[in-house]
């Protein structure tokens, strides 16, 4: 079974739809308001899909997020599909009218998308170019570095490493500043994050760090569609937490995932802008019409940018 052609189209539609719901809440510094009207647009468009959908990676567990929980049912009759979710990614740039925010979906055939737990997520992704055993969570960063270093014909001090801008991180930038690497630092965002490597445009050379495990299944996919290498781990502290990814099927909690291992045969991603971003424009309003840009991936088929004109009224 092959994923229906028209299906990129319709997901493009629907995320434009969710990022355009949050429109009227950029810059009201209410996170809250704006994924909410972004999780109830979304959910309601995904119902009316002819599809039988799973979400896989969504807002939550049931006893947590009453909409787009893990496990819940979207969509009528049709073919079997695992969803991932993230309506709002970047809830502070929507907030604070900052740039980066996508509201994002990602569906593989039932059984072909990872069923992930609500945690964090030790990430590294690097281009293509790079041999697979080159780069790993397990490796020091000079040693990953220094790998890349030799593969790409350059010095250290002309590797960029994007990562998060987090307290967590002080050890990782200590060594990175200590081997004359040059940081990206990025505030959120970070499934845009390890979407920089796709591209030279972007100008950096490794995405690394901690962040959502749901952000790093979604960057997963996407990367999976560039060919691109992506090693992720989850970070299980909370014993709740452990028990619920048992209860998921996880059986080693400490296991180094690769993109074959996330997501399986075909897959579609899209994320539409909600701010302008590197990746995509945000929402954009004229003559009574919202214009929207979405990256749509498909593995094998082709990665491009949908842009939708749906009317705001
Ligand atoms: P939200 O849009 O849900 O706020 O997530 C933004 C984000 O920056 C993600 O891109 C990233 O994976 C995660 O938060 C990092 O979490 P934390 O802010 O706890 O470090």
């Amino acid at each position: 079974m092959s994923l229906d052609k028209n299906l990129p189209e319709k997901l493009s539609i629907i995320t434009s739809k969710a990022a355009i719901s949050t429109f009227s809440h950029i810059g009201k510094r209410d996170k809250i308001s704006a994924d909410k009207a972004a999780v109830d647009t979304m959910r309601n468009e995904l119902n009316k899909l002819n599809i039988d959908g799973k979400i896989v990676i969504g807002e939550g567990e049931l006893d947590e997020a009453p909409m787009l929980y893990i496990g819940e049912k979207v969509g009528n009759i049709g073919p079997s599909l695992d969803i991932a979710v993230d309506p709002v990614e970047g809830t502070n740039f929507v907030a604070n009218n900052l740039p980066g925010s996508l509201s994002v979906i990602a569906v593989a055939e039932k059984g072909n998308l990872f069923n992930a737990p609500e945690t964090y997520m030790e990430k590294i992704a690097v281009n293509h170019e790079i041999p697979n055993d080159a780069i790993d969570l397990d490796y020091s960063i000079e040693k990953n570095l220094s790998n890349l270093s030799d593969i790409k014909n350059v010095n250290i001090s002309d590797l960029t490493v994007c990562l998060l801008d987090r307290p967590r991180h002080n050890k990782i930038v200590d060594e990175l500043k200590r081997l004359k690497a040059n940081i990206k630092f990025i505030t959120d965002g970070d499934i845009a994050g390890a979407l920089y490597v796709t591209n030279k445009k972007y100008n950096v050379d490794m995405y690394f760090g901690i962040g959502g495990g749901p952000e790093g299944v979604l960057a997963a996919c996407a990367l999976d569609s560039y060919n691109c290498y992506f090693q992720g781990r989850f970070l299980f502290k909370k014993p709740q937490d452990k028990n619920r990814a048992k209860k998921m099927g996880i059986v080693n909690l400490y296991k180094k995932y690769e993109i074959n291992e996330i997501v399986k045969g075909e897959s579609i991603f899209c994320a539409t802008g909600i701010t302008d971003g590197d990746l995509v424009n945000g929402v954009k309003l004229k003559d009574n019409m919202f214009i929207t840009q979405t990256l749509v991936t498909q593995k094998n088929i082709s990665n491009n940018i949908i842009i939708n004109k749906l009317p705001s009224t």
